[in-house]
């Protein structure tokens, strides 16, 4: 398996389970001891403090070092010495960084170089992204080898997923050759809900293959761990939440094979 493979979890839409895809499926890689990053790439913080990081406790954050130029292993955390996590912490002030950049000449490019530096330590670096297509969530489609798309299974699950497409078409065309889609992931999927499976019908139809088998169900010790600071593998393993982030793990290392 190749070293360092960076995945992006981005979707425009918000509140469709990007950062609680992150969090859990960067938990469940490193309990199959790989060694994984966490780049908390949201203003929102929420990552942060998923992983137990009140956003804004520390010095340093990725704002400092897309607009500072402090190196990013200055600012990396371990949250929980028992799980082979590292998080490169936000907070608010990231909100800034996309208008602060905005001059900079390859301004596209930050995170992809700040990421060059720590690469060849992780095997995999997960990165959460804002629900907007602004310049962070373009920075970590240009530093990403793959974008997991997670779509919430409701009415509108599909409106803006023709934009979010394009947009990575049209990075793949100018910034970024390789970036590819590697995989849609359902989330909030309720069995009980008839909907939900006209939906999954409909984005199978469009994207097939593409589709993760793992969905995410409707669970509500996934919506309870982040206010403990502990991901669903450590709150609740029992869980068929922590379940559905471990095989989604599975099958995501079989796909890198
Ligand atoms: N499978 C699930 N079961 C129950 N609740 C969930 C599930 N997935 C996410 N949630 C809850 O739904 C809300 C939105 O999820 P999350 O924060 O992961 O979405 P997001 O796409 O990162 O949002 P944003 O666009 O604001 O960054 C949160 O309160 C989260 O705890
Ligand atoms: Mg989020």
């Amino acid at each position: 398996m190749a070293k360092g493979k960076i995945v992006a979890i981005a979707n425009q839409k918000g509140g469709v389970g990007k950062t609680t895809s992150a969090v859990n499926l960067a938990a469940a890689l490193a309990r199959r001891k790989k060694n994984v990053l966490l780049v908390d790439s949201d203003p929102q913080g929420n990552a942060s403090s998923g992983v137990g990081i009140r956003p804004g406790d520390h010095t340093y954050h990725l704002y400092h070092c897309y607009t500072q130029e402090i190196p990013l292993q200055d600012i990396l955390l371990t949250p929980d010495p028992k799980i082979r996590l590292t998080l490169a912490p936000s907070s608010i002030d990231l909100a800034a960084a996309e208008m602060e950049l905005f001059p900079v000449k390859d301004r596209e490019h930050v995170l992809k170089k700040m990421l060059s530096q720590v690469i060849s330590d992780y095997d995999y670096i997960v990165i959460d992204c804002p629900p907007s297509l602004g310049l962070l969530t373009i920075n970590s489609l240009t530093a990403a080898d793959s974008v997991l798309i997670p779509m919430q299974c409701e009415y509108f699950a599909l409106e803006g997923l023709a934009q979010l497409v394009n947009t990575i078409r049209s990075v793949k065309k100018s910034l970024n050759r390789d970036l590819f889609i590697e995989g849609l992931l359902l989330t909030m999927f309720d069995k009980r809900n008839r909907l939900t499976f006209q939906v999954e019908d409909e984005i199978k139809k469009h994207f097939a293959d593409q589709v993760f088998k793992t969905v995410i169900p409707r669970n509500v010790r996934l919506s309870e761990c982040p206010s403990h600071g502990q991901t669903v593998i450590e709150y609740d393993i029992k869980s068929t939440g922590a379940q559905a982030y471990i095989k989604l793990a599975n099958e995501f290392l079989r796909r890198q094979q």
